[in-house]
């Protein structure tokens, strides 16, 4: 792999994502890494990433200079080109001039190789308050601004080189260009990882584990578990059994595009579990959010462990022992939680959180080495419909933390029928993938009056959020255009009964969060 060296920055998952954009595999790292641990991986490369130290700031991380000795081919990011700077023994100087944001970036002579045919003036993306004012002896100066001569430098000989800037954000239109040239031309990696090799890959590993055992999967409707599904059925086939409890929470349609739409493009065995009424009355009389939360959660492990139980009766019955549990875990979480192994790292707020000891399976994760979008990606690749694979995030609570106040039957009918004719649309006016998702939330316990036709109505309102992010963690409410937002406001009102007002939430996260429980 490549390996990304994170120094605290939030920048290093997003860097780990391009390396593989260029289609070479990357991980990231801590940076208390020893030389002797990252040697041990065999990298062809070493990304050092931005950080929020100044590299002369009392324990400040440090890059081990052995490192450069390995002859492990290095970038160097913005702190990270700093801390190179000063372990090959050129200058790092806190010059008092703050570069932050669009910078002017002046190529020197022919760019050497990183910047090599890109414009001799482009813009790229600084944060930085300390400054390289003298390169490593042997290294190019390759690039530099108003404000910082050494903006990048390089020895293709040795195989280094760094840039002052954070190629990795989109602010840097040139910096996945430089940051290929790096990987390809001055590290000479290949480009291998594709989403074929990825499938390729994944389901030889996936065979490899399950060989000719039993596997289950809890299918939520969502991408991840449809397409770790998708990928541990193209390996074992009729090995695995994928279970579907319908909560009664879900949006119109979301049933059937699990039942027939997921089925039809992977040809998995599917047992549903109808436990409606048992939601309904487990919710009955709550309206606390995180109350609901616990209860559905509670509940969704109950039926799910029962299914396999039933499961495993029949199977041991036919001498086929079910041994493995699916789960679509992500590297995000892998990362964030530590890069650990095991069942410790399902977050709580994973689909199938905190699932029992006693059901003893052993973890399946075909996800674990994968970012959202490759997943996307093999998902196409698996011929998952566009349906599923692009489906906006929705949660495992699903519409019974949009409904504020007790959750009942009638609630769920008036507030499926308000969302999907939001969905309908924003699809028809083609701004699904403008919008991160549009939560539709019931004020339930609200009531005020309208008129319609010729009378006095005393109904409730709905509110749209509509939301843009990049990782669900932050996030802007989205600019929807005017004629969308009354076509959306006139057919609810006209056509969901109990619905007499439509409003739009106009607040960002923080400080509100996407949904309203
Ligand atoms: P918040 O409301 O915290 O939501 O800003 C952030 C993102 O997470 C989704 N979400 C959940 N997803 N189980 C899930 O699988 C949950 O319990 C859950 N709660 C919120 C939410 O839709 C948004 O995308």
């Amino acid at each position: 792999p490549v390996l990304v060296v994170d120094y605290g920055a939030q920048y290093a998952q997003l860097i780990a994502r391009r390396v593989r954009e260029a289609q070479v595999y990357s991980e990231v790292v801590p940076h208390d890494t020893s030389v002797a641990d990252i040697a041990r991986r065999d990298p062809a490369a070493i990304v050092l990433s931005g950080g929020p130290s100044s590299v002369y700031a009392d324990g400040a991380p440090q890059v081990d200079p052995e490192l450069f000795n390995a002859g492990i081919p290095v970038f160097g990011i913005c702190y990270g080109f700093q801390a190179m700077t000063s372990a090959l023994g050129g200058t790092v100087e806190h010059t008092g001039i703050r570069e932050y944001g669009r910078t002017e970036l002046d190529i020197t002579g022919d760019g050497g190789t990183l910047h090599a045919e890109l414009p001799g003036h482009h813009p790229v993306w600084m944060s930085h308050g300390d400054s390289v004012s003298k390169a490593p002896e042997g290294f190019a100066v390759t690039a530099g601004t108003k404000d910082t001569p050494v903006a990048a430098f390089e020895s293709v000989e040795r195989r280094l080189a760094g840039v002052q800037y954070h190629p990795e954000v989109v602010h840097s239109p040139h910096g996945q260009e430089v940051l290929r040239r790096f990987l390809h031309e001055i590290a000479g990696v290949r480009p291998q990882w594709t989403t074929a090799s990825i499938v390729d890959d994944t389901v030889a590993a996936i065979r490899e584990q399950i060989g000719d055992r039993r596997a289950i999967c809890a299918l939520s409707g969502g991408v991840d578990s449809a397409v770790a599904a998708a990928l541990v059925h193209r390996a074992i086939g009729d090995q695995l059994t994928c279970v579907f409890v319908d909560h009664g929470l879900l949006r119109s349609g979301e049933r059937a595009q699990v039942e027939r739409d997921f089925v039809a493009a992977t040809g998995v065995r599917l047992v549903t579990i109808d436990a409606v009424g048992r939601f309904l009355d487990a919710l009955s009389g709550v309206t606390d959010p995180e109350e609901k939360r616990k209860i559905i959660g509670r509940e969704f492990i109950r039926v799910f462990e029962q299914a396999a139980r039933d499961l495993q009766a029949e199977a041991g019955a036919a001498g086929e022992q079910i041994d493995f549990l699916v789960q679509g875990t992500l590297y995000p979480d892998v990362v964030e939680s530590g890069g650990g192994t095991g069942a410790a790292n399902i977050k709580s707020h994973h689909n199938v959180g905190g699932l029992p000891d006693d059901l003893q399976f052993e973890l399946v994760e075909p996800l674990r080495a994968l970012f959202k979008d490759e997943v996307r990606r093999v998902g196409l690749e698996l011929g998952l419909p566009e349906t599923i694979v692009h489906r906006q995030p929705f949660p495992g609570p699903g519409l019974g933390i949009r409904i504020i106040g007790e959750v009942t039957a009638e609630r769920l009918a008036t507030l499926r029928a308000a969302d999907s004719i939001a969905r309908e649309e924003l699809t028809a006016a083609g701004l699904d993938r403008d919008i991160w998702q549009c939560p539709v939330v019931l004020l339930a316990d609200v009531r005020s009056v309208g008129v319609q036709g010729d009378g006095r109505t005393y109904g409730h309102p709905v509110v749209l959020r509509p939301v843009s992010s990049e990782d669900a963690m932050t996030a802007d409410w989205t600019r929807l255009p005017y004629d969308v937002l009354e076509r959306i406001s006139t057919r609810i009102t006209n056509e969901v009964s109990d619905v007499n007002r439509v409003t739009l939430d106009v607040t960002s996260k923080p400080p509100g969060t996407i949904e309203w429980e």
